[in-house]
């Protein structure tokens, strides 16, 4: 297989780390790997394959000469530096919200858009963690039996919203134990006007307000689950953050067209590329946050019909959003891209 000169941009977050261990475990044919970030990471270095490698400060020359990029460094740095990149011949994976809805970016999730890749003129975008997750399960359940509207809502890890508030999480606790003074800095993110402890805590607000009283991660799960499987999925959405280190939960109410029953919608699901079922009340077992850290599949249980509707389902999901919802989501966009040979 053709090997590819690959840059992570962000490789010091908490998702630049991931990507570094995921393109190790998955054997990804890099002929170099080039870690940038911050000017203040210059001088660190970051261990792959048995390596030390530098991380350099991020430049537009420095990143010319790749043969591929993964951006996750915020949308400000994917806005300067991904379209020169771009243009200078290096296939960019985003996983910023910068070119998400742009309508000559695909936004991909491979299990369900893989035919989207092609379409791409230098840059890819990642989707929303918390969208990825929900529409891996959705879509087999959409083309099994129509989906016509979801009522989602998250229960978010702090791993989601940057290494900061990941310290936050750590050090609020300690400090609470401690019985010391609280002094919360990161949440619900770092530039809000004003911050909430999340030890012993949840905030119902994940970035920013938008239209009708709904948050930007709100919408972006509803307009992106929207350009991922196309029109006519009703989707709304609350979206908090909960004092989780790592992994997204979900509860989805779905509506379908034909009904499906408790176990087929099991059978449907366990059958489901990049799922796992995980639902055996008997026994106490159903996804939880703390074991499906570092897994792959996102993980479903709690499989019940809706007892309130004709044609309705309850699911509780849960996946690592580092990693299927950020990291893997997109290593898995660049070997799929490879399989087409688009780069
Ligand atoms: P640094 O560690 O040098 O600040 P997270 O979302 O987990 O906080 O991570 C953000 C990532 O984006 C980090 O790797 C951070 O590097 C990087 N980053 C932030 N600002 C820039 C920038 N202007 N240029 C390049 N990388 C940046």
């Amino acid at each position: 297989m053709r090997k590819l000169k690959v840059a992570i941009v962000g490789a010091t977050g908490a998702v630049g780390q991931e990507f570094l261990r995921v393109l190790e475990e998955r054997e990804f044919p890099c002929a170099t790997l080039s870690l940038f970030a911050s000017a203040r990471s210059e001088g660190k270095t970051m261990r792959f394959r048995g390596e030390s490698l530098p991380v350099r400060a991020l430049s537009e020359a420095r990143l010319a000469g790749h043969d591929l990029a993964f951006f996750s460094a915020g949308a400000s740095v994917s806005r300067e530096y991904a379209p020169p990149a771009a243009r200078a011949g290096v296939l960019v994976i985003d996983n910023s919200s910068a070119f998400r809805m742009d309508p000559e970016v695909p936004l991909v999730v491979p299990e369900v858009n893989p035919g989207d890749i092609a379409k791409h003129s230098g840059i890819i975008a990642n989707p929303n963690c918390s969208t990825i997750i929900m529409v891996v399960v959705l879509k087999p359940i959409h083309d099994a039996a129509t989906v016509k509207r979801v009522v989602v809502s998250t229960y978010q890890a702090v791993s989601g919203a940057g290494a900061r508030a990941m310290s936050a999480l750590f050090e609020e606790t300690q400090a609470y134990l401690a019985g010391g003074t609280v002094t919360p800095g990161a949440l619900p993110f770092a530039s809000a006007p004003k911050h909430y402890q999340i030890a012993f805590n949840l905030i119902p607000q994940i970035d920013v307000f938008q239209d009708m009283g709904y948050t930007k991660e709100e919408w972006k799960m509803v307009r992106e689950t929207e350009k991922i499987m196309g029109p006519g999925i009703a989707v709304t959405a609350t979206t908090v953050r909960v004092p989780v280190e790592r992994c997204h939960s979900e509860s989805l109410n779905i509506e379908t067209q034909r009904k499906l029953s408790q176990e087929e919608a099991r059978e449907i699901l366990a059958r489901a590329p990049g799922v796992s079922v995980v639902d055996d009340p008997e026994n106490m077992l159903y996804p939880m946050p703390l074991f499906a850290a570092g897994r792959d599949e996102v993980q479903v249980g709690r499989i019940r019909e809706d007892n309130s509707i004709e044609r309705g389902l309850n699911l509780w999901v849960v996946g690592d959003q580092l990693r299927k919802g950020a990291a893997l989501n997109a290593v898995e966009i660049a070997e799929e891209a490879l399989r087409q040979g688009l780069i």
